[in-house]
């Protein structure tokens, strides 16, 4: 049954005042407020957080005590999975704000349902004449509360199946039965089909909010368990709340996405609302940039796979959709500070993460704007032959081709093609890549490896992995288990040959994450072996790569295992070091940092991240000042070992293209920094010493790259600069408070000297001023003079050139000067009067300098010139005169 629409009017009010009213409303029913929680969420089944509840999963699950019973956020979410909707449609955004209220085993539903009424009806002032709620099928003790709680009429409850009113945030993990709450926008919105109603997909019965009775966790075999307690979680959309409250036709309409469509406009010189295509592109491109720009502030760069990928995408899509409106440029960069006006309040890290947002779409816009129009007009040209060979597919190659060349995901290739009605081999699109990844990995391998790979997964097969005890111990006892020479396994080796060895057990460490391999000795009563090197040939297999050089070394021979400590302590200090960098450097630059590389040695160490801008000194200073204060801390460092699952979830850091097995090791430095990594470590800080950042340079878009050293290795390189200054101090004299000011006396000096001395030089020139013109040449009443000088500044030359002026009317000098390196200048001046005669001093230079085998020229009143050759500079000096007679037609 379908009522008819009352007509109260509703007060109009802001998203922001709407988010306010829910947040304090629940907040009011003792509920904690927290922030929205980053998009990314703690969770390796999720590549985003998609709802309210995400961040709350280990509560509802029971994995982990809730601080308190009650909560409610304004959570930041992201959905991808229906991209191609965006914008086609009122209410599909990849980016958007759920309003959510939780209990963690404290209300259940005859709390929650009068609450969700009041909160609509009364503080916002829908309409109780248009409201709806719908159940899950059998879910009496809902529909009980819908009707003796709220007062709603049978024939306004209505039950629907599992699609409708069963919700998951995914496949497995909490979920349980729903109850929607549904606003009737008005017949206006209805689709017209005679069946519209309740449950129907238009825009007419718009669901707003829904209420969750999280009860049950489902299994990866579908099974549900009852949750230990039950739970409520509820998510209402912040765009869709606006829209109906500030009565517009759809999410774009609304104050959160109407003044960047507008903006989007003007750039695009469109009017919004007059042209279909038009106004796709700008609800696209809204959407797009606040999905970008929320997932840059929250640490997630372009790149070509996991939630980098689907920045890249949006980014690139809303590139596209600009261009499709004639937006020849990077613009995007010019809505952001609409974005920011419209959300930086409450999510500040818009304003802190402000520079980085803004670069990164910039690069990522100008990246793909260079092959943009190539891609496109090749990708027609492809569509266009699709169509005429009537095959309707475009190959899988071609698709590959601009994935891999032009930079087009593979979803937008697929777009465009649907668009013109043709299909992508997506079959073929997978294969091409998968070849592409074998030749990588293919040509990764050194030939030599290549060559050796079957000894050792041989030897990796027969032994398994080897037993690695040093994490404990520096020295062991161990069996020879096998010998590989020349890519060869052999029985025994001599003294004087080189080759790997692998033990039952080692305590050396071989190299893996970026932590160099262990050397030391392996050693018997009679023979010694040095190890140069420890490395993985395959698998979990370790070798000591090194030279016999004394006595015999057998298969089955027992040795001592010694690795040197001391090169082992110093990397140690550099590997506790990059862990305490890492956290420092987030927290100066800002939550994009990501480790990109790194490799650790005895005498530093050296870390990649991606950042945009070259670090200033004062960045420098404070992540060398926190990393100091956690050295000074003499903080024990523990290690842990847990199943990947139970690492996730409590901040940990994991390097997000590295495969991790099923259990991990956790690196700590309490309270402050915690990271998945297998390698080696102090077990205090106080043991790190000063940590020093050497050098910081750039390596391709994006990526930083600094170098930085501790422990002994900073005292070392702090005595080499004491001792630079101390030599300082003898030269320049002076000390450390004073020697800066010496040495800028010393500059400022050296510049009065100069310029006396340009002066000096003028000075004497000037007096000759006589003498040069007697020496001169008259030609018809013009005076050519023609003189080598030292060097001489051109302002010099210029003051020379006009006292020579003041006295001859018409006058053409030519001034040589042979300088340091040998090279010759020369600088030509000729007064108007000449230049009316016809003398062209440019010209004059670029003959003189020519017949030297150099360059000139310039203008009729001054010309310059030079040669890196000043031999016979003076005699071809002399033929200026011909060339002066020339030009005056003498
Ligand atoms: N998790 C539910 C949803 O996303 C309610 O918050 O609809």
């Amino acid at each position: 049954m379908v009522f008819p629409v009352s007509n109260k009017p509703i007060k109009w009010r802001s998203a922001g005042e709407l988010r306010g009213l829910f947040l304090s409303y629940f907040e009011g029913l003792g509920a904690k407020r927290y922030p929205s929680f980053p998009l990314v969420p703690d969770d390796p089944t999720l590549l985003f957080t998609v709802a309210g509840m995400v961040p709350f999963k280990p509560y509802f699950l029971g994995l982990r005590t809730p601080e308190v019973g009650r909560a409610t956020t304004s959570q930041k979410c992201i959905r991808t999975n229906d991209i191609e909707n965006v914008g086609r449609t009122a209410r599909h955004h990849t980016f958007f704000e759920m309003l959510g209220n939780f209990s963690f085993g404290d209300y259940f539903k005859k709390e929650v349902i009068p609450w969700a009424w009041e909160f609509l009806t009364e503080r916002v002032g829908l309409d109780a004449d248009r409201l709806y709620a719908t159940i899950y099928l059998d879910d009496d003790e809902a529909h009980d509360m819908w009707k003796s709680l709220v007062g709603l009429p049978d024939d306004r409850i209505y039950r629907l199946g599992e699609d409708d009113n069963f919700w998951a945030a995914g496949p497995t993990g909490p979920c349980g039965p729903c109850s929607e709450i549904i606003y009737d926008q008005g017949p206006e919105f209805s689709c017209g089909r005679p069946d519209c109603g309740v449950g129907c997909s238009c825009d007419r019965y718009l669901e707003i909010w829904n209420l969750v009775f999280m009860q049950y966790s489902r299994d990866e075999s579908g099974q549900l368990t009852p949750l230990p307690k039950k739970n409520i979680d509820t998510g209402m959309g912040l765009e869709r709340l606006s829209s109906v409250v500030q009565g517009v036709k759809g999410d774009f309409e609304t104050d959160l996405f109407k003044p960047i469509i507008d903006a989007a406009s003007r750039i695009a010189c469109v009017r919004y609302g007059e042209d279909k295509a038009n106004d796709l592109a700008v609800r696209v491109i809204s959407d797009h940039l606040r999905a970008s720009a929320f997932m840059i502030a929250d640490g997630i760069l372009p790149s070509n796979e996991g939630p980098g990928y689907v920045l890249r995408r949006l980014i690139r899509r809303s590139a596209r959709f600009g261009r499709s409106m004639g937006i020849d440029r990077p613009f995007l960069l010019e809505l952001l500070p609409v974005v920011n006006e419209i959300m930086s309040d409450p999510y500040t890290e818009l304003v802190e993460q402000r520079q980085a947002i803004e670069q990164i779409i910039l690069t990522e816009e100008e990246r793909f704007g260079r092959t943009l129009s190539q891609g496109i007009d090749l990708l027609d040209d492809e569509l266009a032959l699709a169509r005429k060979a009537g095959s309707g597919k475009l190959s899988g190659g071609v698709a590959f081709m601009l994935y891999d060349t032009y930079g087009f995901p593979l979803e937008l290739t697929e777009e465009i093609s649907t668009e013109a009605g043709v299909s992508v081999d997506r079959g073929e699109f997978d294969s091409c890549m998968e070849r592409q990844r074998e030749r990588a990995r293919a040509s990764s391998k050194q030939s030599s490896a290549v060559m050796e790979k079957n000894v050792y997964t041989e030897a990796a097969d027969r032994l398994g992995a080897t037993k690695f005890d040093g994490y404990e111990v520096t020295s062991e006892d161990a069996t020879v288990a096998a010998i590989i020479k020349d890519g060869v396994e052999t029985a025994s080796i001599r003294s004087g040959t080189e080759a790997l060895v692998i033990l039952s057990q080692t305590p050396f460490y071989a190299e893996r994450g970026g932590q160099v391999g262990d050397r030391g000795v392996l050693r018997s009563a009679a023979s010694r072996f040095e190890v140069a090197d420890t490395i993985h040939p395959s698998g979990d297999l370790v070798a000591h790569r090194g030279t016999l050089v004394e006595g015999e070394m057998s298969v089955g021979m027992k040795i001592g295992a010694f690795v040197d400590e001391e090169r082992r302590n110093a990397v140690r200090k550099h590997h506790t070091a990059t862990h305490l960098l890492h956290e420092a450097l987030g927290r100066v630059l800002g939550k994009h940092v990501r480790q990109a590389g790194s490799m650790v040695t005895p005498a530093f160490l050296r870390f990649d991240f991606n950042h945009f801008a070259p670090m200033t000194q004062e960045e420098i200073a404070e992540v060398e000042r926190i990393v100091y204060s956690e050295v000074l801390a003499a903080k024990p460092v523990t290690t842990s070992v847990m199943s990947y699952a139970e690492s996730r979830g409590t901040g940990v850091k994991a390097l997000f293209e590295e495969k991790y097995g099923d259990v991990v090791r956790v690196v700590e430095v309490p309270g402050f920094s915690k990271e998945l990594c297998g390698g080696i470590h102090v077990s205090n800080t106080g043991e790190i010493g000063l940590v020093r950042i050497v050098r910081d340079e750039g390596i391709g878009s994006g990526v930083r790259r600094i170098n930085a050293v501790a422990g002994m290795v900073s005292l070392e390189l702090f005595q080499g600069s004491s001792a630079a200054l101390r030599n300082l101090y003898e030269v320049i004299g002076g000390d450390q408070d004073t020697v800066v000011q010496k040495a800028q006396d010393l500059v400022e000096e050296r510049k009065t000297l100069e310029r006396k001395n340009q002066e000096a030089m003028l000075r004497a020139m000037l007096d000759n001023v006589g003498r040069l013109i007697i020496n001169s040449v008259r030609i018809d009443g013009t005076v050519l003079i023609a003189e080598t000088l030292g060097k001489v500044s051109r302002d010099l030359l210029r003051q020379l050139g006009d006292r020579i002026k003041s006295a001859e009317k018409s006058v053409v000098m030519l001034f040589g000067a042979i300088e340091e390196d040998g090279q010759a200048a020369l600088t030509c001046m000729a007064s108007d009067e000449a230049v009316k005669r016809g003398v062209h001093a440019g010209n004059i230079v670029k003959e003189i300098a020519g017949a030297m085998g150099g360059s000139g020229g310039g203008k009729p009143a001054m010309g310059q010139g030079g040669s890196k050759d000043a031999g016979k500079l003076k005699e071809i000096m002399a033929s200026a005169e011909g060339i002066v007679r020339r030009q005056l037609g003498k």
